[in-house]
C-alpha cells in the first residue's frame, strides 16, 4: 500500500505514520527526517538546506527531488510506503508522480491532517524528539516517563530549532501558501480523505487505518 500523509506542520503526520508503518511493516519515508539526517552529518545536502530548515522555509524543490529519487531507488519501496513531508507544493507532486509512474507504483491513498492553528502551535511548542532514535514526545499531551529521557531507547529529547514559536509561524504561512493547490490536486485524482486531526493520537490512528484498509 502506497500511502501520503498531508497537513500542516504539527498535524502529527510523523506520529501516525511511525505508528502506521510499524502496524501495516510499510517504510516511513519522512522528508524532514531526511534532511535533519543530512544537516547532522554536514553532507553536502545537509549544508545547503540548514539555513531554509532553521528559518521555517521550504528546501529548493531540486535538492530535495534528488534526495528523494534517490530513497524511492531502495528495495524496500517495493512492497510500499508511507510518505510524510513530501510533497508539499504542486511541483513536488508533479515530481513524485513523475518518479512512481516510471516505477508503475501509483499512489493509493491520500490523508489529509486537518488541523487548526491552535493545535498546531501548542504541539510544536511543546514537542520533544529523541536525540537517539527520532521518536515523538510532547510536554503535556505525550509526556515521557522520565524527565527529558526516551522511553524507548534512553535517548536524550530535546527541542526542534525550528520549534521555536516565530518559526512555527513562519513554518504555518509557508504551508499555507501551498496547500490548497496540493488538495485540489488529489482531491482531483479521487485519492484524498481528509481527517479532522484535532483529536487525541489514538483516535486518529485508528480513521487512518480505517481508510487503510478500506482502500487497499
Ligand atoms: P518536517 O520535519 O517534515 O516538519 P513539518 O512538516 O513541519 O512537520 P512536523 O514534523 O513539524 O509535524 P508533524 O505533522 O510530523 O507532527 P508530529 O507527529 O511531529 O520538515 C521540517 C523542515 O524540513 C521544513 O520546514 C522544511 O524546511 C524541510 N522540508 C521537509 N520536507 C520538505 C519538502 N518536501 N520540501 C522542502 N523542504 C522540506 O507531532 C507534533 C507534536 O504533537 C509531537 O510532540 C507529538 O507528540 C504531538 N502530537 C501528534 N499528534 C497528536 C495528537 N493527535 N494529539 C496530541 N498530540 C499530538
Amino acid at each position: 500500500m502506497r500511502i501520503i500523509l498531508l497537513g500542516p506542520p504539527g498535524a502529527g503526520k510523523g506520529t501516525q505514520s511511525k505508528e502506521l508503518a510499524g502496524r501495516l511493516t510499510l517504510p516511513h519515508i519522512s522528508t524532514g527526517d531526511i534532511l535533519r539526517e543530512n544537516v547532522l552529518a554536514q553532507t553536502d545536502l545537509g549544508k545547503k538546506a540548514k539555513d531554509f530548515m532553521d528559518k521555517g522555509e521550504l528546501v529548493p524543490d531540486k535538492l530535495v527531488a534528488k534526495m528523494l529519487s534517490e530513497r524511492f531507488a531502495q528495495p524496500d519501496i517495493k512492497s510500499g510506503f508511507i510518505l510524510d513531508g513530501y510533497p508539499r507544493n504542486l511541483n513536488q507532486a508533479k515530481t513524485l508522480d513523475g518518479i512512481l509512474s516510471a516505477k508503475q507504483m501509483p499512489v493509493d491513498l491520500v490523508v489529509y491532517l486537518d488541523t487548526s492553528d491552535e493545535v498546531i502551535i501548542q504541539r510544536l511548542t511543546g514537542r520533544l524528539v529523541c536525540s537517539k532514535c527520532g521518536a515523538n514526545f510532547h510536554k503535556t499531551n505525550m509526556p515521557p516517563k522520565i524527565g527529558s529521557i526516551c522511553d524507548i531507547c534512553a535517548g536524550k529529547l530535546y527541542q526542534r530549532k525550528d520549534d521555536l514559536p516565530e518559526t512555527v509561524k513562519k513554518r504555518i504561512e509557508v504551508y499555507k501558501n501551498e496547500a490548497s493547490a496540493l488538495i485540489k490536486y488529489y482531491k482531483e485524482k479521487n485519492i484524498l480523505h481528509t481527517l479532522s486531526a484535532d483529536g487525541g493520537a489514538n483516535i486518529v490512528l485508528r480513521e487512518i487505518i480505517a481508510l487503510s484498509q478500506n482502500n487497499s
